[in-house]
This record gives C-alpha cells, sequence and structure tokens, in this order.
C-alpha cells in the first residue's frame, strides 16, 4: 500500500535529488511538497521544486511556500554550497503559474487531519515548528516524522557540532524534539553520521549518464556546483547527497539503523544547532529520537538508480565496483 507523504524541503541540490526519488516511488504518494527558508530563500525553494515536477512531468503535486524565516534568529541561507539559484547555477527555464493560495502550514495540518499522513522533512524545522504552533493536534496526528538534520558522533558541517538544518533554525528543532518527547513519540533523525556516507561520485554520475543520458544529464546540470563545493570545502571528489537517504530511508527500514534516544537540540551559545544525544540514558528521559548511525551505500545507490531510471536492480552491475573503496 502507498503511504502519503508530505514532502517539506529547501531545494536545494539534494533536496531536489530527494524529490525526484520520491516522486519515482511507487510505495510513496506525495501529497504535496511544502518549502522553508533554508538553502533557498522560500520564494526560490518554490521556483526550484517546480522546475524539478517538471522535470519529473508531476506538475500536478501542489507545492506551497512556508516560512521566510526561521522562528527566532535571523535567516542564513547556504547558496555557497547550492549556487546563486539554488540549484547548482542551472539556471532552468521558470516555471510560471501553479500558484497555491494556502499556505504550507494550513496545507499540513488539512492533509494530516484527513488522517494517514507522514512528513519527511529535509530542510530546517521552522514549518513543522510553526504547524505545531499554530495546530498541535494536527502536529500530534502526524504518522511519522523523518528528518535530514542533526549529528551524534559526526562533526557539523555550520560549525564543528551544528549540522546546516538544525544550526539554521534551531529554535524550531528544538521545539519539534520537545514535542516529540511531550507526545511520546520519535522523530527519525538521519544526520551527518549516515548521510556524510552516502557520496555521488563522478563515476557513479557517468555511469547514471550511460545508462539513461536524460536523467543523468538532468543530475549532472545540479550537481556540478555542488561537486566542485566539495572538492573546495572538504577535499572530496565527489558530493554528498544528504536528503535522498531521508526519503529512502522512509521506504526502506533496512537502509539505516541506529538507537533510540532522548535528544536535545541547543538554542544557542557556541553549541547552536547541535543535537545532544543522551545515549547513555544520563537524564532517565522517554527517547523522543531515533538516531541512525549506520547505513548501507551500495543498498541506497541500488534503489536510488533503479528508481531514477526505472531499472530492475539487478542490471545494476556496476554499482558494487564503482562504490569499492568509496566508503566503508
Ligand atoms: C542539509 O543542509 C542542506 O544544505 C542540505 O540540503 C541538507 O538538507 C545537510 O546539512
Ligand atoms: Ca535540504
Amino acid at each position: 500500500m502507498k503511504r502519503k507523504v508530505i514532502i517539506d524541503c529547501d531545494p536545494g541540490i539534494d533536496d531536489s535529488l530527494a524529490l525526484m526519488l520520491a516522486l519515482s516511488m511507487e510505495e510513496l504518494e506525495v501529497a504535496g511538497i511544502t518549502v522553508v527558508c533554508g538553502n533557498s530563500p522560500v520564494d526560490m525553494g518554490v521556483s526550484n521544486a517546480k522546475k524539478v515536477l517538471d522535470f519529473m512531468g508531476r506538475l500536478d503535486v501542489p507545492v506551497f511556500a512556508g516560512a521566510k524565516t526561521p522562528l527566532k534568529r535571523e535567516y542564513v541561507n547556504a547558496l555557497d554550497t547550492h549556487g546563486s539559484d539554488g540549484l547548482g547555477e542551472s539556471f532552468l527555464p521558470e516555471i510560471p503559474g501553479y500558484e497555491q493560495t494556502l499556505t504550507a502550514t494550513s496545507f499540513m495540518a488539512e492533509t494530516i487531519k484527513k488522517g494517514s499522513c507522514s512528513v519527511i522533512a529535509l530542510g530546517p524545522l521552522t514549518n513543522l515548528a510553526t504547524l505545531y504552533q499554530e495546530d498541535p493536534q494536527a502536529f500530534g496526528q502526524i504518522e511519522e516524522i523523518v528528518s535530514m538534520g542533526g549529528s551524534f558522533r559526526s562533526h557539523g558541517n555550520c560549525s564543528p557540532v551544528a549540522e546546516y538544518n538544525y544550526w539554521a533554525d534551531p529554535d524550531g528543532a528544538a521545539l519539534v524534539y520537545e514535542a516529540m518527547e511531550s507526545l511520546g513519540k520519535t522523530i527519525s533523525m538521519v544526520g551527518l553520521d549516515v548521510t556524510r556516507k552516502i557520496v555521488l561520485t563522478p563515476d557513479l554520475l557517468e555511469y547514471m549518464k550511460r545508462l539513461d543520458p536524460h536523467t543523468g544529464e538532468f543530475v549532472e546540470k545540479i550537481t556540478k556546483f555542488y561537486f566542485d563545493f566539495h572538492w573546495q570545502q572538504e577535499h572530496l571528489i565527489g558530493c554528498v547527497i544528504n536528503d535522498p537517504l531521508a526519503v529512502a530511508y522512509f521506504a526502506d527500514r533496512s537502509l539505516c539503523g541506529g538507537f533510540e534516544a532522548y535528544t536535545q537540540v541547543e538554542r544557542g551559545g557556541v553549541s547552536m544547532g547541535q543535537t545532544v544525544v543522551d545515549s547513555t540514558n544520563f537524564y532517565r528521559r522517554s527517547p523522543n529520537a531515533l538516531v541512525l548511525t549506520q547505513t548501507y551505500p551500495l543498498k541506497f545507490f541500488r534503489l536510488f538508480f533503479s528508481r531514477l531510471l526505472g531499472m530492475a536492480e539487478e542490471d545494476l552491475d556496476l554499482l558494487p565496483v564503482l562504490l569499492k573503496g568509496v566508503v566503508s
């Protein structure tokens, strides 16, 4: 049976890859895309989501604009990482129209209240935090929340300890984690411990282009800037594609493993945005997070390629060869 999801995102290069994956998965019914300020300002995020939908031939999926600023702190975009258009300086043509009158949170509340709807959050948690403030009942009815954000043992990407999505809106993230505790539920934290292992290399991209030039060239167009950024910042030949792992994990639990723990997001100071994971149960508080620490890149790329390219996993015979030595 298809599971209904709202994808809350800030496209963004890896968000766009995640959207492509979600739209290619028969296990998922994407009810709508809600956009939050993050990598790109919200209007640019909306326009990028439409560009991806257009490429996928899925402009029937509605896109809703959400928060323009974080809950409390000033907004800091990540266009240095994602390019001046938020989509790797691909400068794809704008897709006019398809405007929605509902706000992101009204759409979320309306859809969630109809029942059996989950949220995959790929950006800062401002929209979800706002939903909790505006309509806690709807928030409480969300079937499951999977969030790309935070980290446990891995270092940060915005400070020594903080990952971008939670660093960009620490108050929003903290509020969502607190809300989960009060509801006695857990949020799945797909953090840097696992996403850092998902590296799209030039070899993998070349393979994708050989198998399906149309999709491969689109992916190349939007990731080129990201490859250059990773080379300059991290001395890495390839790019870490964080967000598609959250989508993949939502559909297939065997892609990541971890443990449940009480987790708190730091709201300020030198560790702003850090996820403090009580892995040894110091505080004796109920777990509000499922902290994912293991993942299997070959398994992930089998799913990613097969769904994006519409191929059988068995036919992707070069993947194990191309991934050898890339990650442990
Ligand atoms: C996260 O921040 C953004 O740059 C990416 O889209 C991803 O969601 C990684 O820290
Ligand atoms: Ca993102």
